[in-house]
């Protein structure tokens, strides 16, 4: 029987390069497209080295129609698509908000333009638990309110879980399943393929492990006067593999016609909520070090704690996170040191 064929839209990224891994190794072909805004091309190699298998790849920028146009002039069929390709960075959405809203919406709408013109009718759409904003309850389930978003980052994310549903209410044959992630981090166990952030990280764990190694010089801890367990935020900090794998479920899910509805949604955490200062602390258990840190101001934006609550994805994708924190921080950890040559 042929492989199934799915293209990767962003799939050079950190979750996407660990959803070809996955992918690949449950025996999928992929075809991986990215613009290389954020990353390089090195994960080819890593997705090789794990995997004996080097995807296609193809640099398209997904905003601009003719590029589009011409990858699926070259690909004119895949059984899923699952699409990644966003800017991602809340704080920079702040400052270049049209950045966000053209890249990000017009490259999911020539998508899915491409979806109904090639009869691709299983979508997978990267999403985030920023879209629940300052949630008022804990744990967050599926059902819990959209705020209105803290960041043009979060918007993006609403409307274009809005745009797939209205497309989807004009085109019954398009499915798709949204995955709104919680605090992916770590790196594949291997050491091949991890977060590649071009630049000072914005986010928590690579920029402690970027401390640890000595390329910063201290971690500034954003505030510990929050009405948490220690006062530092608190969040649902889940294994990179684990988000990947939760990839191939909702794919088979839609693949083999067992959804539900023809939009649905599921929370990727692990239901546990970690404290900056419990990170700090589970870094330095797996590391044996001592990290440099400094409590400052609180940063614009910050929710103070998003958690999890993952009975849906367990009992209807039938999906469940399996590594710890300390897993994470310890894959997290031994891929720093690998690109760094320590
Ligand atoms: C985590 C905690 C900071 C950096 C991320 C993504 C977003 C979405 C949700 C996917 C916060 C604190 C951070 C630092 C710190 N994921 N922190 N010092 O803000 O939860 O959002 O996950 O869509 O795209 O950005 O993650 O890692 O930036 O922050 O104290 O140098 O660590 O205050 O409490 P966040 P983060």
């Amino acid at each position: 029987m042929s492989k199934k064929k799915i293209l990767l839209t962003g799939g050079l990224g950190f979750i996407g390069s660990h959803t070809a891994v996955e992918l690949i190794n449950k025996g999928f072909e992929v075809v991986i497209v990215d613009n290389l805004s954020n990353t390089t091309t090195e994960p080819l190699d890593g997705i090789e080295k794990i995997t004996s298998c080097r995807p296609v790849f193809e640099l398209v920028d997904l905003s601009k129609y003719d590029q589009v146009e011409a990858l699926f002039q070259r690909h004119p069929f895949f059984d899923g698509v699952i699409h990644f390709a966003a800017f991602k960075a809340v704080g920079e959405s702040y400052n270049l908000p049209l950045k966000y809203y053209l890249n990000n919406l017009t490259s999911l709408s020539l998508l899915l333009e491409k979806c109904l013109e090639f009869n691709i009718n299983n979508l997978i759409f990267s999403s985030s638990c920023t879209v629940y904003g300052e949630a008022d309850a804990l744990p967050i389930n599926e059902e819990s309110a959209i705020k209105s978003a803290l960041s043009p980052y979060g918007n993006t994310k609403q409307i274009g879980e809005e745009i797939i549903l209205d497309t989807i209410r004009v085109n019954p044959n398009l499915k798709a399943i949204a995955l709104r992630y919680f605090n992916p981090i770590g790196a594949h166990p291997s050491g091949e393929i991890g977060e590649l952030p071009l630049g000072t990280p914005l986010n928590l764990v690579p920029y402690v492990t970027q401390t640890a190694a000595g390329i910063r010089s201290q971690l500034q801890v954003y505030g510990n006067d929050y009405d948490t367990v220690d006062g530092t935020n608190v969040r649902d900090y889940i294994h990179v593999v684990d988000v990947a794998k939760a990839h191939v479920s909702a794919l088979n899910r839609l693949i083999e016609s067992e959804n539900k509805e023809d939009f649905e949604v599921f929370n990727l955490g692990t239901g546990k909520g970690s404290s900056v200062l419990e990170v700090i602390k589970s870094f330095e258990r797996v590391s044996d070090s001592k990290l440099n840190y400094k409590i400052v101001d609180r940063r614009k934006g910050d929710v103070t704690a998003a958690f999890a609550d993952t009975t849906k994805a367990n009992t209807v994708l039938g999906w469940k996170a399996e590594f710890t924190l300390d897993d994470a921080m310890r894959d997290a950890w031994q891929w720093e040191k690998k690109i760094r040559n320590i």
